[in-house]
């Protein structure tokens, strides 16, 4: 079954029962939301030490210095938000601060929080020290929300019991206790939520080479052999997203295994990601639709983003915190104040000309042009 030349390895990929269903099927295999697949990967891949957490040096530096201090005082750390795109590793830095606290982790969300009680119950049962980790917070009910700014601040519990005159408002004492909430969309949280949080870290798309460490890393735990250069093709079509380089590794090891080879080689890294419809930059045909719709039905942009979701049929969230971030990583789409626009580099990478009259507009909004500290 080795496979001798591209059209030999396609084909006789392709006519192995399942063994491209995920791609056929239309699955999106670079989505940096977590699908049911990764459960079980993630849990054995998952750095629990910040020495194990690779990148994100700034962030990594901040809370060392934070848990470093607040050990060393023995107190609690404060409250911390993480937020940035799907997949980047906030789960697994809110695990990692309660190990490197010693502490006990206790974790919700958002949604599964459906009463102010509910979440008045957990923060009773908190010990000195423990951390809460609320996962997608911006989702929290406004009752529940309130329950949780004197308890953030104060360490109390305040509530109300009884109604009309007779209603006795009670405050119960807490532990003092660590939140970490963890949100895509620091935008949504309301303002008096996001200023009890003593520590706010925003987590960045990953660079290649940080990516590469970590395909090599995960590599190493699945017990797959893997070449530099095939870890470092992975990396640079993963979207500088860790949790897409495991899944795309983890499909590569399959074309690899069909392949009856010992070692994961560049060579079957870049054909099986080319037979995923993976590009070079790690861009799938959503991405490339995207692109292409902005360029050919909307002139370029600037295009609103209610009226690309509505051409595109994908929601203006999911464009908003799934795709655009990547896409404006890379320097193909700018946000303005009249809506999304392509940049030039985005028309080279799809084979399109600028059109002249567009070229400087396009020029004055380039990233690579202007100040390159600047926050995107
Ligand atoms: N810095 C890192 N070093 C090594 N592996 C990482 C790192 N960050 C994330 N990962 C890997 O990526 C996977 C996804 O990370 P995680 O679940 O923490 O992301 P997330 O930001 O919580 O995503 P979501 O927004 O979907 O909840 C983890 O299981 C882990 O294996
Ligand atoms: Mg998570």
């Amino acid at each position: 079954m080795m496979f001798e030349n591209e059209d030999n390895f396609i084909t006789s990929a392709a006519s192995d029962g399942g063994f491209l269903s995920s791609a056929s099927l239309g699955d999106r295999l670079v989505t940096s939301g977590r699908e049911e697949d990764d459960e079980e990967i993630e849990n054995t891949l998952r750095p629990k030490t910040m020495a194990e957490y690779v990148g994100q040096e700034k962030v990594k530096a901040n809370l060392s210095v934070f848990i470093h201090s607040a050990k060393k005082r023995g107190e609690a750390l404060d409250h911390v938000l993480l937020y940035g795109p799907p997949g980047l590793g906030k789960t697994t830095l809110a695990h990692i601060i309660a190990n490197e606290m010693n502490s006990q982790i206790k974790v919700t969300s958002g949604p599964a929080i459906e009463k102010a009680a509910d979440l008045a119950a957990m923060l009773t049962n908190l010990y000195e020290g423990d951390v809460l980790f609320i996962d997608e917070i911006h989702r929290l009910s406004h009752a529940v929300e309130e329950i949780l700014y004197p308890a953030m601040e104060d360490y109390m519990l305040d509530f109300v019991v009884g109604k009309g005159p007779s209603a006795k408002s009670i405050r119960i004492p807490l532990k003092r206790f660590t939140l970490i909430g963890a949100t895509t969309r620091a935008g949504m949280l309301t303002a008096p939520l996001r200023d009890r949080f003593g520590v706010m870290c925003r987590l960045e798309l990953y660079k290649p080479e940080d990516l590469a460490k970590i395909v090599t890393r995960s590599a190493r735990l699945l017990e797959i052999g893997i070449e530099k250069e095939a870890a470092i093709e992975i990396a640079s079509r993963s979207r500088g997203t860790p949790r897409i380089a495991n899944r795309l590794l983890k499909r590569v090891r399959d074309f690899s295994e069909y392949a009856n080879e010992k070692v994961i080689t560049r060579e079957t890294a870049k054909k099986s990601l080319d037979l995923l419809e993976i590009d070079a930059l790690g861009l799938d045909s959503i991405d490339r639709e995207i692109l292409t719709t902005i360029i050919k039905k909307h002139g370029g942009g600037p295009v609103g983003l209610e009226t690309l979701s509505a051409t595109i049929g994908e929601d203006p969230s999911t464009i908003e915190d799934v795709y655009e971030p990547y896409l404006i990583q890379l320097g193909f789409i700018a946000r303005t104040p009249r809506g999304r626009v392509c940049l030039s580099s985005a028309y080279k990478h799809l084979g399109f000309r600028v059109p002249p009259s567009k070229e400087q507009f396009l020029e004055s909004l380039d990233p690579a042009s202007q100040n390159k500290d600047e926050d995107l």
